[in-house]
C-alpha cells in the first residue's frame, strides 16, 4: 500500500492512518522483523475510538466507537485481534443501521435522559478479576470485555453497584481490588469507592467539591488514594445552556485529597499546590511521612506581567495542544503542606506508564509519549522515553515526525528481578512502510535508547487511539 492509498477523510482525527477500519479480525503467528525474546509472554491491548457509521457532525475524537486491538506474545510468537466493545449504544445503533446519538460538541439528546451522550467506553482499558474492563473519559457504565476473544460481555455494574465510573479507576494488582472514582454536575461532584476482590462493593463515600470539576486521573499508594481538584471547570453559564465551555481559575489552588483506603469522607486530607491541570498520574507511593505523586501537567506560562497565562493553558486544552512536564509533589502528611518540583520541564511528554507491579510503590522507571509543541493540528504521538524519576534523565526513540507511536504497555520477562527488566511494546504506524507494526523495546539500562529489538508485522492498519495495558502471563496465572 502507498501513503495515498489510504482513506482520506475531510474529518480531522479520521484521515489517512486514523481512518477508521471496518472489520473484526485475528491473525496468527505475524511475521517478525528482528527477534521476539522468549521472556515476553502475556498480553498488550489498546483501546481507541473507531466510529462504526461516518459522523455527520461535527466529531471529536472521544465519540468514536470503542474497539480494541490487542497483541497475545507466547514464547517468541505473536497473534493479533481486533473488536468493538459492543456498548449498549452501539448495539442500539447497529440495530437502526445509523447513527442515534451525536457527538461531544453537539447537544445531548434529550429524549434520553439515562444515556444523554453515548458512552462509548472508548478511552480506558485495565485488567480486573480476570477480565478487561473499558471506561469512557466523561464517565459511564464500563464494559467487561472476555481477554483472549475480546468479546464484550456487558456493562460491569458489579453486582449492580455501579451505574458509572471515569477512566482511570485502578485496579490493585497486589489486592484484586478496583479503586475507582466518579465525578458529575450535581453536589457532591464526585465519589470515591473500592470494588473488592470478589467483584462487590466494598467501600464508597461522598466528595465534596467546591462546585464541578474536570478530574481526569486518581493516584494510588499502598494505604491511601489521592483524588484530583484542579482549577479547571465548567463554566457555570455555559453549563445551564448545555454547552461546554473551560474556564481556568488561577487564583484557585490545585488540590489533592489524601484518604485511607477504607477512609470514610471525614478523613479526606485536602493538600493545597500550585494551580495547573493534570491528565495522567505516572504512579504514588509513601515515603516516611510523606506521600509522593508523579505526574505529567500541563505547562502554566506566565504572561508579560508575570501573571499565569490563562488563555494560553485555555488555548492548550481546548485544541488538545500538547505541553507538558514531568512534576513530583510531595504530600506531608505531619505538617499538611506540599512540595513540588518539576522532574523534566524539557521534554514534551505524557501518557506515562510504569511497570505495573510498582504501582504504589517506589518506583524509578516511567515510560512516555513524546510530543510535537503546540500548533493547530491534531495531536502527534512522535515517540517514546525512558524517564529517570530520580534525575530527569531520559532516554528517547523515535523513527521521525510521521510515525505515531501508542500508549506502551510494559511487559514485565519471565523471571523479572529488577524493575526495568522487560520489554515495551507499543503499536506504530510507521508511514515509511505504509503500515501498522508492534515495535518491541528491550527496557534494560540504557538498552531503550537503540531502539526496537523486533518489528512485528500487523496484517491491518491499527488507527491511533487512547490508553493501552498490559498483562503478564505472571499476572494472568494469579488471577488478580
Ligand atoms: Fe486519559
Amino acid at each position: 500500500m502507498k501513503l495515498a492509498d489510504l482513506p482520506r477523510h475531510s474529518i480531522p482525527g479520521l484521515d489517512g492512518p486514523n481512518a477508521p477500519i471496518e472489520r473484526e479480525a485475528y491473525f496468527d503467528k505475524l511475521e517478525i522483523i528482528g527477534e521476539l525474546p522468549a521472556d515476553l509472554n502475556g498480553v498488550y491491548v489498546r483501546n481507541g475510538p473507531n466510529p462504526m457509521y461516518p459522523p455527520d457532525w461535527r466529531y471529536h475524537v472521544y465519540d468514536g466507537d470503542g474497539m480494541l486491538h490487542a497483541a497475545y506474545f507466547d514464547r517468541g510468537r505473536v497473534s493479533y485481534r481486533n473488536r468493538w466493545i459492543h456498548t449498549a449504544a452501539f448495539e442500539e445503533e447497529r440495530a437502526a443501521g445509523r447513527h442515534l446519538w451525536k457527538g461531544l460538541k453537539e447537544a445531548p439528546r434529550a429524549d434520553r435522559p439515562d444515556e444523554p451522550q453515548r458512552n462509548n467506553s472508548n478511552t480506558d482499558v485495565k485488567y480486573h478479576a480476570g477480565k478487561l474492563l473499558t471506561m469512557f473519559y466523561l464517565t459511564g457504565v464500563p464494559y467487561h470485555v472476555d481477554l483472549m476473544t475480546l468479546e464484550t460481555l456487558g456493562p460491569a455494574t458489579f453486582g449492580g453497584a455501579i451505574g458509572k465510573l471515569s477512566a482511570h479507576s485502578r485496579p490493585d494488582e497486589r489486592t484484586g481490588e478496583l479503586l475507582f472514582f466518579d465525578y458529575g454536575k450535581e453536589p457532591p461532584y464526585m465519589s470515591y469507592g473500592v470494588i473488592g476482590a470478589d467483584g462487590r462493593l466494598k467501600h464508597r463515600i461522598p466528595v465534596k467539591l467546591p462546585g464541578p470539576r474536570l478530574p481526569h486521573d486518581m493516584a494510588v499508594t499502598e494505604n491511601y488514594t489521592i483524588l484530583h481538584d484542579f482549577p479547571l471547570l465548567p463554566d457555570a453559564e455555559a453549563l445551564k445552556l448545555g454547552r461546554h465551555k473551560l474556564r481556568f481559575e488561577p487564583e484557585l489552588p490545585s488540590r489533592f485529597g489524601i484518604v485511607p483506603r477504607y477512609g470514610a469522607a471525614g478523613d479526606i486530607r485536602w493538600f493545597e499546590a500550585k494551580p495547573t491541570y493534570m491528565l495522567h498520574v505516572a504512579n504514588a507511593w509513601e515515603e516516611g511521612d510523606e506521600i509522593v505523586m508523579v505526574g505529567t501537567p500541563y505547562r502554566l506560562y506566565l504572561d508579560e506581567k508575570g501573571q499565569p497565562d490563562v488563555a494560553r493553558l485555555i488555548q492548550t486544552i481546548r485544541k488538545r495542544q500538547r505541553d507538558f512536564m514531568l512534576y513530583e509533589w510531595r504530600f506531608d502528611l505531619r505538617s499538611g503542606k506540599t512540595r513540588e518540583r518539576a522532574i523534566d520541564d524539557v521534554l514534551n511528554s505524557e501518557f506515562p506508564i510504569i511497570n505495573s507491579e510498582y504501582a504504589g510503590r517506589k518506583n524509578r522507571w516511567s515510560y512516555h509519549i513524546v510530543f510535537p509543541h503546540g500548533g493547530e493540528e491534531e495531536p502527534r504521538f512522535t515517540g517514546l522515553t525512558k524517564h529517570d524519576l530520580e534525575t530527569g534523565g531520559y532516554q528517547a526513540w523515535s523513527e521521525g515526525p510521521a510515525f505515531y507511536y501508542n500508549e506502551p504497555g510494559f511487559a514485565r520477562a519471565d523471571h523479572a528481578q529488577k524493575e526495568d527488566d522487560g520489554y515495551l511494546v507499543s503499536f506504530v504506524w510507521n508511514p515509511l512502510e505504509v503500515r501498522s507494526e508492534i515495535q518491541v523495546f528491550d527496557c534494560r539500562g540504557r538498552e531503550f535508547g537503540r531502539g526496537p529489538i523486533a518489528r512485528v508485522l500487523v496484517p491491518q492498519r491499527v488507527p491511533n487511539g487512547f490508553h493501552a495495558t498490559y498483562i503478564s502471563r505472571k499476572r494472568l496465572d494469579s488471577g488478580l
